[in-house]
């Protein structure tokens, strides 16, 4: 009979109490439906190439062709890849795709983020030279994620300028 009376007074009093949790906090609820390996196929790896597209050089039997952007709707387009692989990153370290260690986890998608945060800034001063060693540094930032969380995912570095063909 006392335990009700206090499950009573507990009852009002949380009736009564004015809300405490953040608004913010509270009105948040992240999608994390699309498992990890997808939203690496279809958001990280796309944006990347998007802004990896915007450098380097086809060698095909026609010849060479240069592959920087000619127009500012393509400087956009690569502007864009850098951009989303930046935002990719956060959604990177939510609780349902961090993986343990959280720490190594997280230091990796910021490595990723700071990269691209870099290519975005080159490609905005149109700055190629910059922009190709940056596309070096974020293969290499992503592969290190790789080795240490992934490694069936993890590929060796390939050139972003591939070689000649052969004429035999
Ligand atoms: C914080 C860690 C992390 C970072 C940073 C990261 N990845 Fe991944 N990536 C993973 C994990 C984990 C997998 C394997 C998913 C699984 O276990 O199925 C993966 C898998 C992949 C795959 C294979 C997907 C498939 O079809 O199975 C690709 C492609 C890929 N990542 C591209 C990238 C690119 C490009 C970047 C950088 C722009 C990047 N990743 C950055 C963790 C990361």
């Amino acid at each position: 009979m006392r335990r009700l009376g206090v499950l009573l007074a507990l009852a009002a009093l949380a009736g009564c109490s004015p809300k405490q949790s953040s608004p913010v906090a509270a009105a948040a609820r992240f999608n994390t439906d699309i498992p990890i390996n997808e939203v690496m196929a279809h958001v990280m790896d796309p944006a990347a190439d998007q802004f990896w597209a915007g450098m380097g050089t086809s060698y095909t039997v026609e010849g060479e062709r240069d592959l920087s952007p000619k127009s500012e709707a393509e400087w956009k387009r690569v502007e864009d890849g850098a951009a989303t692989v930046v935002l990719a990153t956060n959604s990177l370290m939510l609780p349902g795709y961090a993986r343990a260690p959280v720490a190594d986890w997280n230091r990796h998608a910021k490595d990723v983020a700071d990269v691209a945060i870099r290519a975005k800034a080159a490609v905005e001063e149109k700055d190629l030279a910059e922009m190709k060693v940056i596309s070096e540094e974020l293969d290499h930032a992503c592969e290190a994620c790789h080795k240490q969380f992934s490694p069936a995912s993890a590929k060796p570095f390939t050139a972003i300028i591939p070689p000649p063909p052969r004429r035999n």
